[in-house]
């Protein structure tokens, strides 16, 4: 099948676009601090009055019966084999690849065997956890900002709540990628920038809109694939704790930006759309695992245009990593604002189909583990009593 040249041309500006983000790299992997200017003003609220925000305070309330211990709440007993894991997530070869229309016969990768699928699987295994566990403590960071830029006493008094449960999300992730898996990767530069320019931003709704809605929505779509597909009970216990406190950010996000959202103008509004979509695109377009295949000693750019043959727009997983960030952006108003920029934008994406799910301002409830950790807490007691 001959494509046309309109074909042609956008293949060729993709391509170009892959070059231009393998282009940046994280240089300074060795460095152990990385320092970011953050421009906003810390606020003092001399107003006091607890539940102004009955939404918010109930949140609170959920927050602090919500509290697990990782170092104790979970079975860090349970062996993990990360070969068998990566086996079990399926180590498709280049025959796979090929009925999929992925041509491998230029690259290394037509050589491979089972085993440099199974490392490649593994090292994907990594890199992946590697970027939660940054996204993690981009999550803590901007949290700590928040309580200090926000003007409300009750989003203040959550988001402090949520500084501590990023704080173990950070040391959950460490402890696992120490202690079940086999090596860490730096910070990938893309996910490096956005963190930067959430917490760059001068607006305290910004840092909301970016970490909360955005990379907090995709985080929560993105452990829940992670959640259906794994059959490892530790991680599985992990994710669903984790996924329990993100559910409950994303919705504070959708809380306090609703209430401020609605009295912005519509070029305020505008702002807001464009740094959505921004932060869209970079989180779908930019992540490209590209130290991995350094790491497998190919040429990522090799890698990568040999896989760019599947569709963004049409990759059922890919459409997946937005169902919650749609629905909430509805539900602010966003998709709709200045004629609906944001949605025209998200119908580009193919993932406006998403926008009547139930948001995670509704839906948080539906995450709750304290039960779960209640029952647990009461097994191992009756166990040590008996
Ligand atoms: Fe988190
Ligand atoms: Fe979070």
């Amino acid at each position: 099948m001959s494509l046309t040249e309109k074909e042609t041309a956008t293949q060729d500006q993709a391509l170009q676009e892959v070059d231009d983000i393998l282009a940046l790299t994280n240089e300074d992997t060795d460095e152990a601090v990385h320092v970011v200017e953050d421009n906003a003003d810390s606020i003092f609220t001399w107003d006091y009055e607890k539940g102004k925000r009955p939404r918010l305070n109930r949140l609170y309330e959920k927050a602090k019966h919500s509290q697990w211990n990782g170092e104790t709440d979970l079975d860090w007993s349970i062996e993990v084999d990360q070969e068998q894991i990566a086996r079990e997530q399926g180590t498709v070869g280049a025959d796979v690849f090929g009925m999929l229309g992925i041509d491998l016969s230029d690259t290394p990768m037509a050589k491979w065997g089972e085993s440099e699928w199974v490392t490649m699987q593994i090292e994907s295994q990594n890199w992946s956890l590697s970027q939660f566990m940054h996204g993690e403590q981009g999550a803590l960071v901007c949290t700590a900002k928040i309580v200090e830029t926000v003007p409300w006493i009750d989003a203040k008094y959550y988001a402090a709540t949520q500084v501590m449960d990023e704080a173990r999300h950070v040391e959950v992730f460490a402890k696992y990628l120490d202690e079940k898996m086999n090596g860490h990767y730096p910070i990938n530069y893309h996910l490096r920038a956005l963190l930067d320019d959430i917490i760059n931003d001068s607006r305290w709704d910004m840092t909301y809109l970016g970490m909360q809605i955005m990379v907090e929505g995709l985080a929560l779509a993105a452990f829940g694939m992670a959640y259906q597909t794994t059959s490892e009970p530790l991680f599985k216990q992990l994710l669903k704790y984790v996924m329990s406190d993100e559910a409950r950010h994303v919705a504070f996000g959708v809380l306090s930006l609703k209430e401020y959202y609605a009295e912005l103008s519509d070029s305020e509004m505008a702002e807001r759309q464009e740094f959505a979509f921004d932060a869209a695109v970079r989180m779908r377009d930019r992540f490209l695992q590209q130290e991995v295949w350094e790491r497998m000693g190919v040429d990522p750019k090799q890698a990568i245009k040999a896989f760019s043959v599947i569709d963004k727009n049409e990759d059922p997983f890919q459409q997946l990593l937005f169902s919650k960030i749609v629905p909430n952006c509805s539900k602010l108003g966003l998709l709709d604002a200045n004629g609906g920029w944001l949605r025209k934008r998200f119908d580009t994406l193919g993932v406006t189909q998403f926008e009547h799910n139930a948001d995670t301002g509704e839906e948080y409830l539906d995450f709750d583990v304290s039960k779960d950790i209640a029952e647990r807490r009461a097994e191992a007691a009756a166990a040590e009593a008996g």
